[in-house]
């Protein structure tokens, strides 16, 4: 199959809704990472997105709705915090799971009771929502545990054969994947970390949990018991502060003949003067929106990624944590090999 990348346009988008409504699948851009969309109503077109991402069948999927698009038309609205939350947050980078009221396809939901809906903010995935006049389903646009795609590109490099069409709508902004909140219970709970912080979400509806996920839980977000974001090539993670430790392995590396990249904050990169680094930017939101980018690249680039972990770990950087410590494991603790 020819994998065609367009610009968003009325065209592309006429395209689009076309293959969508056919039961076919297409990549789309969101402020994020890049969707893998397929129509949510429709199980035979849904179960391709699991073929075509290798995408464990358990693992369920987020149904993108446009602005205007009635929640109680899919989901049991129970709590008001929850419409709170909406009201202040959306569009944008919050993913709400609500009971669901069985409309999508069981295929999109695993058969489970809930459905996880998201209306995202980027122009390109609103223009195809509102002209697909269905929730589209879509996860990461990426084969199942590699990195999420944040261009087209990447998408291109992971897909192409698999899907006829990308509609390129830029490089995602955000950079790292939505919030996932459970909003079934009285309290709010944080599945999954994003730009969408904990004390975003506490300072409106007055109190946030984080699921804390142990291997022995019965896990309430599939995803998360998952390998994710592994770049191809092997990787080497640190703590803040021990960059001399980074060096001093980034050197080995390259004196065994191998090639290695350090990613690290900019306040960091000082301690690696004279060797490969991309740097994640300053602060928690240019981390996230670099981050992925930075792991495609680096796959490419180099034998060995090493990075060095942000000190601070709250707000929009317990997000970039959780990527990074699920793309690059701890070294010594099996980070030197994947
Ligand atoms: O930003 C995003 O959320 C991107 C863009 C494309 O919208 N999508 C995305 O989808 O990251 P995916 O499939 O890669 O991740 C969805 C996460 C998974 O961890 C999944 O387990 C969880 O959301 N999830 C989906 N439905 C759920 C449900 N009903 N209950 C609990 N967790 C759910
Ligand atoms: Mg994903």
């Amino acid at each position: 199959m020819e994998t065609k990348i367009l610009p968003v346009t009325d065209e592309s988008v006429a395209l689009a809704k076309e293959i969508l409504l056919g039961g076919g699948l297409v990549a789309i851009p969101t402020e994020t990472v890049y969707g893998l969309g397929a129509n949510g109503f429709d199980g035979a077109a849904v179960k391709k997105i699991y073929e075509v991402k290798g995408r464990p069948t358990d693992n369920p999927l987020i149904a993108h709705v446009d602005p205007g698009y009635d929640l109680t038309r899919l989901v049991y609205i129970e709590n008001d915090y929850a419409l709170k939350l909406k009201e202040k947050f959306t569009p944008g980078p919050l993913t709400m799971v609500f009971f669901s009221k069985g409309k999508i396809c069981r295929e999109a939901v695993c058969g489970g009771d809930t459905l996880a809906v998201r209306i995202p903010s980027h122009r390109g995935a609103q223009k195809v929502l509102a002209a697909a006049g269905v929730p589209i389903v879509a996860p990461s646009a990426n084969i199942s545990k590699h990195v999420s795609p944040v261009t087209a590109e990447h998408v291109y490099e992971d897909l192409h054969g698999r899907i006829p069409l990308i509609l390129d709508g830029g490089r995602c902004t955000g950079g790292i994947e939505s919030t996932v909140l459970d909003v079934t219970g009285k309290v709010p709970r944080i599945l999954r970390e994003g730009l969408i912080t904990r004390e975003m979400i506490a300072s409106v509806a007055g109190a946030c949990e984080i699921a804390q996920h142990k291997p022995t839980d019965k896990v309430r977000s599939p995803g998360v018991k998952y390998g994710h974001y592994m770049p191809r090539c092997d990787t080497a993670r640190f703590c803040a502060g021990e960059e001399a430790k980074a060096a001093a392995l980034y050197d080995e590396t390259v004196k065994s003949g191998g090639r290695a990249l350090i990613l690290c904050g900019e306040e960091r990169r000082g301690a690696f003067a004279g060797r490969d680094v991309i740097s994640l930017g300053i602060g928690g939101e240019a981390m996230a929106a670099n981050l992925f980018a930075a792991l495609r690249e680096g796959e490419k680039r180099a034998d060995l990624i090493i990075a060095v972990e942000p000190e601070e770990k709250n707000g929009v950087y317990a997000g970039v944590m959780n990527r990074l410590c699920k793309a690059v494991k701890k070294y010594g603790e099996g980070g030197e090999k994947h």
